[in-house]
């Protein structure tokens, strides 16, 4: 073992340090609540955005001057309102602002996500329209005002992110002239307690920064994005969220014995790193739990001398996504200051195929005792995984939860509308569907009936890392993570790989990259549990 290590640090020193990266530019955007009058004599923002219900709602409380404008414009139709419609109204004389009509459909079938998606479409349209200050009417009809400002103010949010610290400045100077609105204040009536209305500004603006975080650190390519980078990144943003920090090199690993993970990284001549973070909420009860997540940090899957397909590979560099997922929850869940303990384990290394690569048919032991024959070193995730739940367990947790870009099995079962979830308690599985629905992170239980279990045993170890064939792949790597679970364990597993990017039908969601998927509903967990 050592010696393969030594060989590689010799081989690392020749690893990209020449990619020069800078920030994102991506637009802060700024929240306010105003509570009043709508209109100021003199207009402050570029557009006033109203949102309509279908049916007129009740007693539509439009001001006078908004309702005589929308009488004015006879030719682009009466807007009635329908959900996921706009209507905008640009003035040239200045004298008043733009108006931005946003249609959401009728009061009493509104939900915080359409709410959230048509905040993004009104947001794409005013970046369209290279608008930069806005104010919003808060008329919330058919949802809590609670809701209302939290799922506009999230849709908005979300929306500001992109991707672009790899362009040149030259492309970047050109992007800087305009990055998309910058602030928007929420204009509410007398009545509304403007104490909550900024609560739930704040808990947006937290849940953006938290996404930027797991977005990211997906998006990074495998040159930038190697193991050591985000040990360096989680060792920063621990200082920045108050969590402790610690991280296991590749000794430190094979102390602990976690052989079948660091079998995944021996063709990389980059080293793997595991990182363990914590969040002690400030007033640890008794009546505190404990929540372990565990992520899959493959920063680039080539599959190894089970090599894949040239045919969009490049989106294996997405494969830590499991990792970047609970990077953004702890660091939600220390923001949020939930009263329950939260310990990340993030397991990062890269699968290369290369003279000291794990070979098809290797034998390793496991971490818990137990033997692997690995038969496909594209199956290499729940090897990842196999060891650091193990590790996890060692801390006892109350629960114990894993996400992992794992299978592309899980796209052929359930496409991009929801994850998959398994795991051996159904009072956990119920509790994530639950938050998982109320934050539109949807999951869907697959079953982990004991007969799987024979199409993964091996001849010659205790176990093999895939089954005789491509059938019921997602819920056979969940029966293999399965036998790394000890007893008392309450586990679930999240089978992220379709959720985790390119999931451009939420308008909320870039068109391509990641999403930062199911980091709102593990927050909520620590919140909430
Ligand atoms: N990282 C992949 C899973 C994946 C596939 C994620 C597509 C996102 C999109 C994983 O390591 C893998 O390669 N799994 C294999 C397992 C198979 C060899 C049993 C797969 O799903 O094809
Ligand atoms: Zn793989
Ligand atoms: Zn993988």
């Amino acid at each position: 073992m050592s010696r393969t290590i030594a060989h590689k640090k010799q081989r690392s020193k020749r690893t990209n340090k020449l990619q020069r990266t800078a920030p994102n530019l991506a637009p802060a955007l700024k929240f306010s609540v105003k509570v009043g009058s709508f209109l100021p004599p003199t207009p402050v923002a570029d557009a006033a955005l109203f949102p309509i219900y279908a049916g007129g709602g009740k007693k539509t409380k439009l001001p006078s001057s908004v309702e005589q404008v929308m009488k004015r414009f006879p030719k682009s139709g009466p807007f009635v309102g329908e959900p996921k419609t706009l209507q905008f109204i640009r003035f040239w004389d200045q004298q008043s602002e733009n108006l931005l009509l946003m249609g959401l459909g009728e009061a009493s079938a509104l939900t915080v996500e359409k709410l959230r998606q048509s905040a993004a479409l009104a947001y794409a349209r005013c970046r369209a329209e290279k608008l930069d200050r806005l104010v919003v009417w808060v008329d919330a009809q058919g949802l809590s005002l609670d809701e209302w400002t939290r799922g506009f103010a999230e849709g908005l949010a979300m929306s500001a992110y992109r991707f672009n610290k790899h362009k040149s400045q030259a492309t970047r100077a050109k992007d800087a002239e305009y990055t998309g609105p910058s602030e928007v204040v929420f204009v509410c009536h007398e009545k509304v307690s403007k104490a909550a209305v900024e609560k739930q500004l704040v808990r947006a603006t937290q849940v953006a920064e938290a996404l930027r975080i797991t977005k990211d650190w997906s998006n990074e390519p495998s040159n930038v994005g190697t193991p050591t980078y985000f040990a360096g990144e989680a060792q920063r943003l621990a200082k920045k969220y108050g969590l402790k920090c610690r991280v296991l090199d590749e000794r430190a690993c094979a102390r602990e014995n976690m052989a079948l993970y660091l079998s995944v990284g021996r063709g990389s001549d980059r080293e793997n790193r595991f990182v363990v973070l914590e969040y002690i909420p400030r007033d640890l009860s008794g009546k505190s739990k404990t929540i372990a997540l565990v992520g899959k940090g493959v920063t680039f899957d080539t599959g190894g001398i089970s090599i894949k397909p040239a045919l969009s590979m490049e989106d294996m560099k997405h494969d830590m996504t499991g990792a970047a997922t609970m990077m953004g929850a702890i660091a939600l869940a220390s923001m949020w200051k939930a009263p329950n303990r939260v310990v990340a384990y993030l397991a990062f290394t890269e699968n290369m195929p290369s003279g000291t690569a794990t070979n098809p048919g290797d034998i390793v032991t496991a971490r818990s005792g137990k033997t692997v024959e690995i038969i496909n070193t594209d199956a290499e995730g729940r090897l990842v995984l196999a060891d650091a739940l193990d590790y996890a367990q060692d801390g006892k947790p109350d629960v114990l939860i894993d996400a992992a870009t794992l299978t592309g099995a899980v796209g052929i079962a359930l496409g991009k509308q929801c994850c998959a979830v398994m795991g051996n308690n159904q009072e956990l599985i119920e509790t994530l569907k639950d938050l998982g629905d109320k934050n539109h992170e949807r999951m869907w239980e697959l079953p982990l009936f004991d007969e799987y279990l024979d199409d993964i045993r091996s001849e010659y170890a205790d176990l093999r890392n895939v089954g005789p064939n491509g059938l019921g792949g997602t819920i056979r790597a969940a029966v293999f993570l399965k036998q790394f679970i000890r007893p008392k364990t309450v586990w679930a597993h999240l089978d992220i790989a379709y959720t985790a990017y390119d999931v451009g039908h939420l308008p909320y969601n870039p068109k391509k990259g990641a999403t930062g998927a199911h980091v709102r509903t593990l927050a909520q967990l620590a919140l909430e549990y």
